[in-house]
């Protein structure tokens, strides 16, 4: 279970975050900043990485675009009637719900312009609204890896950015969606990495 759900996802969110870093070019340098300002030069340590205040704000928006597990489901035990605008919704026990986490991610709402890759959302407090923002999903059977996870995502993301500028080495076109248990993407996503002046290799 732990091979399974810990292998791919922290994988795909790490390529979906560089992939949402090539689509802004101040991002990118605002990351770098940071990156430079922090570490100057050296490895980060796990301190530092909770203390790269905008590369998490990076992270948490690619995971709310492009969360690595898409759907999140439930087993009800018992019946429930939903209230709806409609008519109320009557479930019963026994069903398994499936819902996509888009529509809450990309609910107008919560999230104004919701398509759009802002990542300085999360340097207010929109999403404290509870399960605003939850792709590690919630309640009893939230992911039991979401801090190990964020870590290893900002690790990867950190040493990538310190070192190289990225570019999307295909059309944009080419870059689609594969929605199943994981966010795939189906053409992969081709990054050029482009080594930064004056930086050690
Ligand atoms: C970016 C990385 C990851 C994301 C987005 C993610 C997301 C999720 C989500 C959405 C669930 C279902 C939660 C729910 O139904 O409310 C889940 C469950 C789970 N995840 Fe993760 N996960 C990630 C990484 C990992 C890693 C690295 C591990 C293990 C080392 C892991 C282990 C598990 C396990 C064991 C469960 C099942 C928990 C249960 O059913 O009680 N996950 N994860």
């Amino acid at each position: 279970m732990f091979l399974t759900s810990g292998y791919l996802t922290t994988g795909v969110a790490i390529s979906w975050t560089i992939f949402c870093i090539t689509q802004d070019r101040d991002v990118q340098t605002k990351i770098q900043n940071e990156i430079d300002h922090v570490l100057k030069g050296r490895l980060p340590l796990y301190h530092d990485l909770l203390n790269l205040d905008y590369l998490t704000q990076v992270v948490k928006e690619s995971l709310r675009l492009c969360p690595p597990i898409p759907f999140l489901s439930r087993y009800l035990t018992k019946n429930i009637n939903l209230e709806t605008s409609d008519d109320p919704l009557n479930l019963l026990a026994g069903t398994v719900i499936l819902y996509p986490l888009t529509s809450i991610h990309e609910d107008e709402i919560i999230t104004r312009n919701s398509k759009k890759f802002d990542p300085s959302r999360f340097s207010s407090n929109q999403f404290n609204i509870p399960y605003s923002h939850c792709p590690f999903g919630f309640g009893e059977r939230i992911c039991p890896a979401e801090k190990l996870s964020m870590i290893e995502i900002k690790l990867m993301v950190c040493l990538i950015m310190q070192r190289f500028h990225v570019e999307l080495a295909m059309p944009l076109s080419k870059v689609s969606r594969d929605e199943k248990f994981i966010l795939m993407a189906r053409n992969d996503i081709y990054i050029k990495l482009v080594p930064r002046k004056g930086v050690e290799e």
